[in-house]
């Protein structure tokens, strides 16, 4: 699909709000990706960062405003199947074993010749040896490891990522950069939503700065670091200059 034409639009949101009572944790933002592109979602703390992903995925209805992925119509199946999400907090079942967790969701997703698959992704994060323990007996880290595994276990075109970096130890966050840069390398639309700015630094072709519900800044680092005049500037450089006093 690389370098082939064209891209498609992976994701269309139109005017998107979400209200949770009196107060807007997203605010009439519009948002457009193509397929293949890597984007982080940077944002402070309640920025909406979560919530923008979870309209997107289909786990929270929109108050107002439109989501398609892939041109179909959020939540439909064909929408569904377009996406893969790990979550901020591994939602995984404490009687089920690590295996069987792989199991299941290649089950749910439909996803043949899995196996082989799930043996590289648990011999990555280091945890092959523990396939056939209860998830209850996990280490938190572990437990953010499975679940990464079963996000990306069904393959999906587009994955979004919600602080995928968090609880991992150095050498899992050098394992999740290197398999971000595969999936990247083929192909796969990647959104994901850190407060780590190193890891991705080097890896996203475009960064968005949320703040209050509302997009601050969308562009290339490059674009961003020329339009705040820092040719130099790190990605916490920009996040700082963008999200202060807003
Ligand atoms: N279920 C909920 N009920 C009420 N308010 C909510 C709910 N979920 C989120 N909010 C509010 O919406 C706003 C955005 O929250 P969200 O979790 O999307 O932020 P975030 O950018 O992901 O933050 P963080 O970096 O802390 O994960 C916050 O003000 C939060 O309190
Ligand atoms: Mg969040």
């Amino acid at each position: 699909m690389q370098g082939s034409g064209p891209r498609q639009s992976m994701l269309e949101i139109r005017q998107l709000t979400k209200r949770f009572g009196q107060s807007k944790a997203v605010d009439d933002l519009s948002l457009a990706l193509r397929e293949g592109e890597v984007v982080g979602l940077l944002g402070p703390n309640g920025a909406g960062k979560s919530t923008l992903i979870k309209c997107i995925v289909g786990l929270l209805r929109p108050t107002q405003g439109e989501i398609r992925l892939g041109g179909y119509a959020r939540g439909t199946r064909e929408a569904r199947r377009l996406s893969a999400y790990v979550p901020e907090i591994p939602q995984l079942y404490g009687m089920l074993t690590v295996w069987e967790h792989l199991q299941f969701i290649a089950g749910a997703y439909e996803v043949s010749g899995w196996e082989g698959r799930a043996e590289e992704l648990l011999s990555l994060f280091e945890i092959w040896e523990r396939r056939d323990d209860f998830v209850k007996g996990l280490s938190k880290g572990m437990r953010q490891k499975l679940s990464l595994c079963c996000g990306v276990l069904t393959d999906a075109p587009f994955l979004l990522f919600d602080e995928p970096m968090v609880g991992l130890d150095p050498r899992a966050i050098k394992n999740l950069k290197d398999l971000i840069q595969s999936l990247k390398e083929r192909g796969k639309t990647l959104f994901i939503s850190t407060h780590l700015l190193d890891p991705i630094e080097n890896i996203c072709n475009r960064v968005i700065v949320l703040k209050q519900g509302r997009i601050l800044a969308d562009g290339s680092l490059e674009e961003l670091r020329r339009r705040l005049g820092e040719e130099q500037a790190s990605l916490e450089e920009v996040f700082l200059e963008v999200t202060a006093d807003v």
